[in-house]
This record gives structure tokens, C-alpha cells and sequence, in this order.
């Protein structure tokens, strides 16, 4: 099938008390780590691209590598989503590009701005067919280009968002309860605790509406431990608690974010490859068991934490 909106998959999800996994895209053994963990658990998927994964690997290069997972497994419900689109311009080179969703990321502008921006974007992705994603509320962390202390980071305001989604047309919106980009999310020996109040009330104002949750990697340990064990040095990575990306999804939240933990299952697999065996310079030979790491990573997510197993039938 070709590539799909999220519009049937956030409404199946919102009904049935799961979220879809969005998975950021670089290379290709990641887009196949990805797929093929998605074709197996017979989960719809959103694969996203941000401007530094275009930037990295040619916006081209990205389509194609979509467009063969679409041939390999044509049963799969795939959306092509940009991730932050930072202005109107690359929202619209990605919508006329074949991107079925954008993001347009005005969450650092002050409210007004950020509702005039959206609105234009969801104007002319909606005259196309292509959905849109905002953001009200501001992330810390680190993501490419996307960059926030803790201290310019907020919560979103519950009281803003029935307005935000009325006057921008959006379909769908972003918000900030705790998660954050990056692998050190949080304080070593404080609890993280996402804000599920700020989230249940944004879900009383917005009844039905599709909630985004970005920041969502839980920075599983035992691929820090890996890392850390050949050669690296990731000191204090800790990620947002499965159980509570769970209760999330079972809650108002349709996509959740993901993009470190992939990060961290490839790097896993090439340092431990690497280190055993010193003497292979055969990128297939190490990228093998990294690509292995995407893929079983992505299952366990989709199985266990966004619960989205066997809904793509
Ligand atoms: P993580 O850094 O938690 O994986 O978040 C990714 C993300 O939100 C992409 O937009």
C-alpha cells in the first residue's frame, strides 16, 4: 500500500488505548531495523525524518529507502512524518516531497506566533492531504539542531490548548509533561515522574484529539552498559520509565517519540562487535548485529510498551 496520514491510525489508537510508534530514520539499516520489527508485530508505524537526518543523509535518500520498505512489506501501514519542522518552507518542501505528516515545531515562539504559523502550515498540508503536528509547551535536551536548557524548558498549559487546536486546524498536538530529547533525561537518584495531571486535563479539554509525546526514549540500560563496557563513556543516561509510557498510551497519547533508544541499540551492537573482533573492517560485519539491536528494540517497544502488536491487520 502506499505511504499513509496518521488520521486512521491516531483514531484507532485513541479508541483501543494504544499509541504508535514514531521512530526517527537516518540510515538504511535503520528504516530495515525498524520495518522489519513492525512487519513481524503487525504494528502501523510512523517513520520520521528531522532536518539534521535530511541533512545527513539527502531528503532523497530518506524517500527511497521508505519507498522500498513500503515495497518489501506492502501490507504495512507506514506514515512518513517530519520531525520539528522548523518553518514553513521546509514543512512545505517535505509535504510536496510526499510526506503524509509534518510537524511544525513553533514551541519556543510566543503563543500567537506559534498559532499563525501552524495554522498556515495546516492550511496548505490539509489543501494536499498531508496531516499536521504541533507543539504547545517546551521540551528540555537535545535533539540536532533542536536545542533547550532545563530553564527555557515548560509544561504545557491545559488552559491554552482548546484554543491552540481550534484556531490552528492542527491534528494533532505535542506536549510537555516531563519527557525530554536526549539520553540523560533525568537527575541520577531523583524519581522521574511524568505529569499525568497535565496530560489528563489537556485530554478533558481536547475529548478524542490525538496527544503527541516527544522525548519518549527510555534509555535502556543494558545498552548503556554495553556501550559503556567497549569504549564508551555515557555516564548518567536515564530515560522516561516504560510503565509510564505505557500508561500514556493508555491514556489520550497516540504517538510516542522515539530516536535515542535506537541510537543507543546501534551504537550497542557496533562497539561490542568491534571490540570482540578488532581485526573486521567490513562495515556489513559490524552493522549486522547493530541492525539486530534496532530491530529488537523496536519489538519490544511496540509489544510491550506501545501495545500496537497486531493492529495493522
Ligand atoms: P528521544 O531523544 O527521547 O528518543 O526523543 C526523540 C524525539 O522526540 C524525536 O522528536
Amino acid at each position: 500500500m502506499p505511504l499513509v496520514t496518521t488520521t486512521e491510525m491516531f483514531k484507532k489508537a485513541y479508541e483501543g488505548g494504544y499509541a504508535i510508534g514514531a521512530f526517527n530514520v537516518n540510515n538504511m539499516e535503520i528504516v530495515q531495523g525498524i520495518t522489519e520489527a513492525a512487519a513481524e508485530e503487525k504494528s502501523p508505524i510512523i517513520l520520521q525524518a528531522s532536518a539534521g537526518a535530511r541533512k545527513y543523509a539527502n531528503a532523497a535518500y530518506l524517500k527511497h529507502l521508505v519507498d522500498a520498505a513500503l515495497e518489501i512489506y506492502p501490507d504495512l501501514p507506514i506514515a512518513l512524518h517530519l520531525d520539528h519542522g522548523a518553518d514553513f518552507e521546509i514543512c512545505k518542501s517535505c509535504i510536496d516531497g510526499g510526506f503524509t505528516s509534518v510537524m511544525i515545531d513553533g514551541s519556543s515562539k510566543p503563543f500567537d506566533e506559534n498559532v499563525a504559523l501552524a495554522k498556515k502550515v495546516a492550511e496548505y498540508a490539509h489543501e494536499r492531504g498531508v496531516v499536521v503536528e504541533a507543539e504547545l509547551g517546551t521540551l528540555a535536551g537535545i535533539e540536532d539542531d533542536v536545542k533547550v536548557s532545563e530553564e527555557d524548558s515548560s509544561y504545557t498549559r491545559p488552559e491554552e490548548v482548546q484554543e491552540f487546536v481550534d484556531r490552528t486546524g492542527v491534528d494533532s498536538l505535542a506536549i510537555a509533561i516531563g519527557t525530554s530529547h536526549g539520553a540523560y533525561k533525568f537527575k541520577p537518584g531523583t524519581n522521574p515522574q511524568l505529569r499525568f495531571d497535565i496530560l489528563e486535563e489537556v485530554a478533558k479539554r481536547l475529548p478524542g484529539f490525538p496527544i503527541v509525546l516527544h522525548g519518549a526514549s527510555s534509555v535502556p540500560q543494558e545498552y548503556v552498559k554495553i556501550i559503556n563496557e567497549n569504549g564508551g563513556a555515557l555516564k548518567d543516561a536515564i530515560g522516561v520509565p516504560e510503565d509510564q509510557l505505557r500508561q500514556a498510551a493508555r491514556m489520550a497519547v497516540c504517538k510516542i517519540n522515539i530516536d535515542s533508544d535506537l541510537r543507543l541499540a546501534l551504537t550497542a551492537g557496533i562497539r561490542e562487535h568491534m571490540a570482540a573482533y578488532p581485526d573486521h573492517f567490513d562495515p556489513r560485519q559490524y552493522l549486522t548485529p547493530a541492525r539486530a539491536n534496532v530491530k529488537a528494540v523496536v519489538k519490544h517497544k511496540i509489544a510491550e510498551v506501545l501495545g500496537s502488536s497486531g493492529k495493522a491487520l
